[in-house]
């Protein structure tokens, strides 16, 4: 049966994961898949989280199923944590997923049969693997312009110009805040001309919401999604609990539909739940419990935004110190981009002949197109990395 089968290909942020752990080269420096991780290179569990578990542990009575839809608290806590206010909750509903691609593809199938039809179009670039994903849903990918590559920020004109010529049978995958790969972000001006053309056009808006509180804030972080939320009468988000709440291998997620009425909203909703009983039967529970566990209790949450404030500070720090000793060894501006960036990404924009050399002769990883993980980065590396990367661009 499988000799047919033609090798498929592997996911590039993973392998590199794998080629990093392998390595065994004293310093070498991962700045690969994004995966928050402090001064020494580990990814704690995050204080709240191991506080909320503790929790759980004591007072937790059965591992009975919870349904198909996943914890119901939590799902509440996930529309308010990304959208607050911004929309009337009777047109809102949301599954608990499993991770934030989980949550991506339970809205893709949405998707899929609302529109069969339907094209979905992705930033260039994006994360690699949304284009995998909406083909697998049987969707089709296209691409819109996003990232200019030699000012290192969003190519907004030519972003617009592209989504100014969809219609009702386009879906834009837009990323809700901290952009991957690239780090450059649309501006609050720029979220309201979006929302101007997804009104004036009727294409449909997915986001990827997969990084709130990495860039400025919670809130600020949701602003632009807030915006468009408030004007347009329908459009799906994934939400994911992986870096805000460090539970990446709890896989917890939130795929979120909003409708034009209650009754849209819950044919959506239907939808939602049919796909997941059909496929993964309902997503797993102790990663939402913590989350529900911490946004549910008001000294819990403050523990918790306390240390996500810490991590973002660190990220933002990181990205000063980064530009500012690559200005001091090659005496150019051209990387201060990075310090303007936000969220866990930059994409440095080096040939990939760069990205193999600092790999193989200075045991720095980073994905092919030049993505760095800024959290990835402590004071010595910042240097080391300054280092390299002028001498290879040199
Ligand atoms: C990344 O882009 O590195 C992360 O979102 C991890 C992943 O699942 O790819």
């Amino acid at each position: 049966m499988f000799e047919h089968l033609k090798p498929a290909p592997q996911d590039k942020i993973f392998a590199l994961m794998a080629a990093f752990n392998e390595d065994e080269r004293q310093g070498k420096i991962d700045l690969g898949i994004g995966v928050y991780k402090d001064d020494h290179g580990k990814t704690p569990i995050m204080s709240a989280v191991k506080k909320a578990e503790q929790r759980l542990l004591e007072t937790a009575s059965t591992k009975g199923y919870v349904g198909v839809g996943g914890d119901k608290a939590f799902n509440a806590a996930m529309i308010d944590l990304a959208l607050a206010d911004s929309v009337p909750a009777e047109r809102v509903r949301a599954v608990q997923a499993p991770g934030g691609t989980g949550a991506l593809w339970v809205l893709m199938m949405l998707i899929k049969r609302s529109n069969p039809d339907a094209r979905v179009w992705i930033s260039d670039p994006s994360w690699p693997n949304h284009t995998p994903m909406v083909e697998q849903v049987g969707l089709e990918p296209a691409v819109y312009p996003y990232f200019d590559r030699s000012t290192g920020l969003v190519n907004f004109e030519a972003m617009i110009e592209t989504l100014d010529g969809l219609g009702k049978n386009d879906v834009v995958l837009l990323h809700g805040c901290c952009h991957n790969p690239t780090g450059a972000n649309l501006s609050l001006e720029q979220w309201g001309r979006v929302a101007d053309s997804l009104e004036r056009t009727g294409a449909f808006p997915l986001i990827d919401m997969a990084y709130q509180g990495f860039g400025d804030g919670l809130d600020k972080d949701a602003a632009g999604v807030r915006l468009l939320a408030s004007r347009l009468p329908e459009f799906v988000m994934a939400t994911s609990c992986s870096k805000n709440f460090g539970l990446y291998r709890d896989r917890a997620g939130c795929a979120i539909a909003v409708g034009e009425s209650a009754r849209t909203a819950d044919l959506a909703l239907k939808q939602m739940l049919s796909a997941v009983r059909a496929a993964y039967s309902q997503p797993p529970a102790h990663g939402a419990e913590v989350v529900a566990t911490i946004l549910g209790d008001s000294a819990l949450r403050a523990e918790w935004e306390a240390e996500l404030e810490a991590m973002r500070n660190r990220m933002i720090a990181n990205r000063t110190a980064l530009a500012e000793a690559i200005r001091e060894r090659s005496n150019s501006t051209d990387f201060d981009f990075v310090a303007e960036h936000r969220g866990m990404f930059s994409l440095l924009g080096v040939s990939e002949k760069v990205v193999e050399r600092l790999k193989d002769e200075d045991a720095i990883y980073m994905l092919d197109d030049s993505r760095i993980n800024i959290a990835g980065l402590a004071e010595d590396r910042v240097v080391k990395l300054a280092d390299a990367l002028v001498a290879a661009t040199r």
